[in-house]
């Protein structure tokens, strides 16, 4: 390389590195937040966000790449949870106000660590780490997250960021309600006969694809036009449920040893009794009331609702000696060192509906509200960083 190159990249890097460390000083960052509840309009990029700040020992900063956008987020800037969610982060944060706004969604992501906790031993700066955070800490549409170790863990390497962030939060909550409430793990499953119900969100996908992978025998509900995809995940039978015979087809089935619900709605009644009877079999429903309930009637009155209905569902399920569970997503970085395994051997694949840039992240609210998905939503940083480091180039040839 000639001197003058060599000059000339001392003095781009020179100025690379006090552009970003002016950028550090600032401890500013990029993050759509939202100030009130309401629909994705609310949403706002706030551009001179704090940049969150490792004081935990076993934190760890991330810069995201690529999150996903789950139903949770859209519900929860409606305010879906917040009596809850702001009870904790009340409680997190030692204060006597609630602790609700900014509100900074997002669930997931796949990123590098830019700076870790005095405790922290298992990632370093650099390292490419994945993760799903609790729904009261402030989220991945920004461009930094804070998230404790045991949350997040190495992201698997044969997939690109975009392609990572469709799994933290809907694979850890199809594993939670799989093996964690259902009690189905690799060496029980084989031969064990599912339903499972939403087979064509990122809960439903992920779920079809581990149960096959665990050898169930899965029979998988989905829209008519989403047949030929659910089929190509595995599933041994698919049921169109808006075809008119779906309720007598549904009928003539039985002997489940699992049901995953990942609707709600008229199914527990529809399909419980197609659960065995007196061998243990479950219906495990990721839709439960207990977050409205407490939106509702307040946190004490809702709690003790919802005890009461799901004492009810249980005494219903135990007459024929089945059990009725709620699910809920658990963060698990351990989960996630091992579904980044499976997804390294190709033994799970990302399934991604639509992409969408940074600064589309309200677009991006809106296609899932609409509902109707065909695998993930994500977000890629990238494409938003490819645009302005092209700018940046053209800016540089300028200089
Ligand atoms: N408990 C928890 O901790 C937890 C965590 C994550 C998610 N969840 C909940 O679990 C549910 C699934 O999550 P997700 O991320 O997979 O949602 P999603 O990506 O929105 O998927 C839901 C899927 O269900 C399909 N669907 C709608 N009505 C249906 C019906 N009657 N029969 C069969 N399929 C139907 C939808 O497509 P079509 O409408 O086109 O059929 C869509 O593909 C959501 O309600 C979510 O809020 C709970």
């Amino acid at each position: 390389m000639y001197p003058s190159h060599l000059w000339r990249k001392g003095v781009l890097s020179t100025c690379r590195f006090l552009h970003s460390s002016q950028k550090c000083g600032m401890k500013t960052m990029q993050a759509w937040q939202a100030f009130e509840y309401g629909n994705p309009e609310k949403l706002q990029l706030n551009t001179v966000a704090e940049i969150p700040i490792v004081k935990n020992g076993i934190d760890v900063l991330i810069k995201v790449h690529a999150a996903s956008v789950n139903p949770l987020d859209v519900c929860m800037l409606e305010g879906y949870g917040s009596t809850a969610f702001n009870f904790v982060r009340q409680i997190n944060n030692c204060s006597l106000t609630p602790q609700g706004f900014p509100l900074q969604l997002g669930r997931d992501f796949s990123g590098t660590v830019v700076h870790v906790g005095k405790c922290v031993r298992s990632v370093k700066a650099g390292d490419e780490v994945w993760g799903a955070l609790s729904p009261w800490q402030q989220g991945s549409h920004a461009e930094y997250v804070l998230a404790p170790v045991c949350y997040i863990s190495k992201k698997p390497s044969s997939v690109n960021h975009a392609e990572a962030s469709s799994f933290p939060y809907a694979a850890l909550t199809a594993w939670s309600a799989i093996k964690i409430f259902g009690g189905l793990c690799e060496k029980s499953t084989y031969g064990k006969r599912v339903l499972v119900i939403g087979s064509t969100g990122g809960v439903g996908m992920f779920s079809i694809q581990l149960l096959k992978l665990w050898g169930a025998d899965v029979t998988a509900v989905c829209a008519t036009d989403a047949v030929e995809l659910v089929q190509s995940l595995g599933a041994d039978m698919v049921l169109d449920y808006q075809s008119p015979e779906f309720k007598q087809n549904l009928k003539q089935l039985n002997g489940f040893d699992a049901i995953l619900d990942n609707v709600g709605g008229e199914y527990p009644d529809l399909t419980i009794d197609l659960l065995k009877k007196w061998k243990n079999s479950k219906y495990i429903t990721v839709v439960s009331p207990l977050l409205k309930n407490a939106d509702d009637r307040g946190l004490v009155l809702g709690t003790f609702m919802s005890g009461l209905q799901a004492s009810f569902d249980t005494a219903m399920s135990f007459k024929d000696g089945r059990s009725f569970r709620w699910a809920y997503f658990v963060p698990n970085g351990c989960a996630l060192k091992s579904i980044a395994k499976l997804v390294d051997n190709k033994q799970v694949n990302p399934v991604i509906d639509k992409v969408y840039k940074f600064e589309e992240v309200p677009e991006a609210f809106e296609k899932v509200a609409k509902g109707h998905a065909r695998g993930k939503t994500i977000i890629d940083y990238s494409l938003c960083d490819e645009e302005s480091s092209k700018e940046n180039k053209e800016q540089q040839q300028n200089v």
